[in-house]
């Protein structure tokens, strides 16, 4: 009879076997883990990048939370298992729209570091150093993402149970969860930048990320249990805002504790516009996404853009002619109010906007060169949609801007800084990483926002929420919002239609129309190349979450296959 004896090298090899099992064990509910790309509802309902995130934000929302609650506990879950732009060391924006009427906007956008100098980006002979603002401490701005869930939790949580909101995002961080293989593409894709922005090995690292790899983050459950238990002093003063200072001072960034105490999110009278019968909702300055978003509506309203067809040679000129004059009335005028006075009336007026418009030309493309702007920005930020049982609305884009941020981990608390510093215009005229110039209006100043493109967006129709909608994206998220609520409201799709069709974008400069492969049939193509506009392929561009309320009531979600991105409703 064959007896097996253990020997110390059996002993290992088990160990070894164990050890890869319980690699593929997690504690993750696998029907929280499905990919699920539209969902129909009565009730409450999340889309966001992530299922395990989306999952949180809905059973915040059974436990008796509005979509303030859920946002918040999204907002933590995705700084957990969508590392790449969901965040506490990041900032974002944040649409609310009560059942009752009450519009309000939380801005907790990043902050320049009060050390930060206009040219802190040049050398000494004005040579912008390109790296400077995009990886390491010194991108990062002070970050915002934690005030702003204290805040919004303050004004607006109905559960009224902060650490309810938190746990989640600490379980999934205590326990980990295995990444898709997106995740995993995307974290073997950026391990020379971990290696390069960090002074120890940080959880992202690994020869080799494959799909079904646990992602455990223990430093970072530590940080998100001292935000637990005492709020915002877990992060701005204390163990984690000390942490943080050190990072700069090993790594040369520029963020003291005077920043970390003094940094306080804001809340912001919303953009509200009407178009065709329809309330639009939106972001305003520091974010360039609401005043654009309205500028590209007024400027096409006067048009029939319906009977042009969608993606007609027609359509398309026309909406990227507004596109061209709008990014150059952004690049010389917007910036943060409380630095810049941002002449909000005329860019929203109908008449500043027609006269903007007036030498478009049906049968010609304008050189870009030939638009300056009126007288008088590997991209990564992520979307969340949300309303709950009782018709409230949240519409929170954040981001740590590029993906992963600056790529700098800080130490022992396990999350990353963002490089946000990249959205301010670091010279005149030079492109930040999304191709956007800038001016005066976005110049760097101590403690100033950095304008953005996030464009989280509400529209209502009679009083009543129709459509919440966003989407990360750099400079393209204002022309996917754009092209999302023409899809809905005058090509007359349904969510997901409107989200899934392919999508072009026009920044102004470069003077091209950048377009996912295949969005244009060739003979529209054609047609537009030969009234003079030029195409660059551009592999994705977007990842939109978006519900749609019908008369009856019933939300229809719609999470962008662009992405792992998921639709729970219930
Ligand atoms: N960091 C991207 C934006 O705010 O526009």
């Amino acid at each position: 009879m064959f007896i097996f004896k253990t020997t110390n090298i059996h002993k290992l090899l088990i160990l070894y076997v164990l050890v890869l099992f319980s690699c593929r064990i997690h504690p993750v509910d696998n029907e929280k883990y499905s990919i699920t790309k539209y969902a129909q509802s009565n009730d409450g309902m999340v889309v966001s990048a992530h299922p395990l995130a989306s999952n949180v934000g809905v059973d915040i929302l059974k436990m008796g939370g509005n979509a303030v609650d859920a946002a918040i506990a999204v907002q933590f879950a995705l700084a957990v298992v969508y590392p790449g732009a969901g965040n506490i060391g990041g900032g974002g924006f944040m649409v609310i729209q009560s059942q009752k009427g009450v519009s309000d906007c939380i801005d907790y956008r990043e902050k320049a570091p009060l050390k930060a100098t206009e040219k802190m980006y040049q050398d000494s002979n004005g040579i912008v150093i390109d790296s400077l603002s995009k990886f390491g401490a010194l991108a990062a701005g002070v970050p915002g993402s934690v005030d702003g869930m204290v805040l919004a939790f303050e004004h607006y949580s109905q559960l009224k149970d902060w650490k309810a909101l938190i746990q989640p995002a600490i379980d999934l961080a205590n326990n980990g969860f295995p990444i898709t293989e997106n995740e995993a593409n995307q974290l073997n894709s950026k391990q020379s930048d971990f290696k390069n922005n960090n002074r120890f090995i940080t959880q992202f690292e690994r020869a080799h990320w494959e799909k079904g790899d646990i992602l455990v983050q223990k430093d970072l459950a530590h940080t998100l249990e001292l935000i637990r238990d005492n709020g915002r002093d877990g992060f701005y003063s204390g163990e984690v805002a000390q942490a943080i200072v050190d990072e700069m001072q090993a790594m040369g960034g520029l963020i003291s504790l005077e920043d970390m105490n003094s940094y306080h999110a804001t809340q912001r009278t919303p953009i509200t516009t009407q178009y065709k019968g329809y309330d639009i909702i939106s972001m305003p300055p520091p974010s360039s996404g609401g005043i654009c978003l309205v500028q590209l509506l007024r400027t096409i309203e006067p048009y029939p853009i319906h009977e042009m067809g969608f993606h007609s040679a027609e359509s398309v000129h026309m909406m990227v002619e507004a596109e061209r004059r709008v990014y150059a009335d952004r690049s010389e005028h917007l910036g943060d109010p409380d630095y810049y006075k941002v002449p909000m009336k005329t860019l929203l007026s109908s008449e500043y906007n027609a006269d903007r418009f007036k030498d478009f030309d049906r049968q010609k493309a304008t050189k870009s060169q030939d638009v300056k702007p009126g007288i008088i920005e590997h991209e990564e930020t992520t979307h969340v949609s949300i309303i709950d049982m009782d018709g409230n609305a949240v519409s929170l884009t954040t981001t740590l801007n590029g993906g992963y941020g600056s790529c700098t981990v800080v130490k022992g608390c396990g999350f990353l800084l963002n490089n946000e510093m990249d959205d301010f215009s670091v010279k005149p005229g030079v492109p930040n990483m999304f191709g956007l110039v800038g001016a005066e209006a976005n110049k760097i100043e101590p403690s100033k926002r950095m304008l953005s493109s996030m464009t989280p967006t509400i529209v209502m129709k009679d009083g009543k929420i129709k459509m919440i909608v966003g989407t990360p994206g750099g400079s393209t998220i204002i022309t996917s919002v754009f092209q999302v609520v023409v899809n809905v409201i005058d090509f007359g799709m349904d969510v997901s239609q409107a989200v899934q069709s392919p999508r072009f974008h026009h920044q102004w400069l470069p003077d091209t129309i950048y377009m996912e492969p295949n969005a244009l049939s060739e003979e529209t193509m054609q047609k537009l190349k030969d009234i003079g506009h030029n195409f660059s392929v551009k592999n994705q561009i977007g990842r939109v979450e978006a519900i749609v309320v019908d008369s009856s009531g019933i939300r229809h979600g719609a999470a962008d296959k662009r992405g792992d991105d998921t639709v729970v409703g219930y």
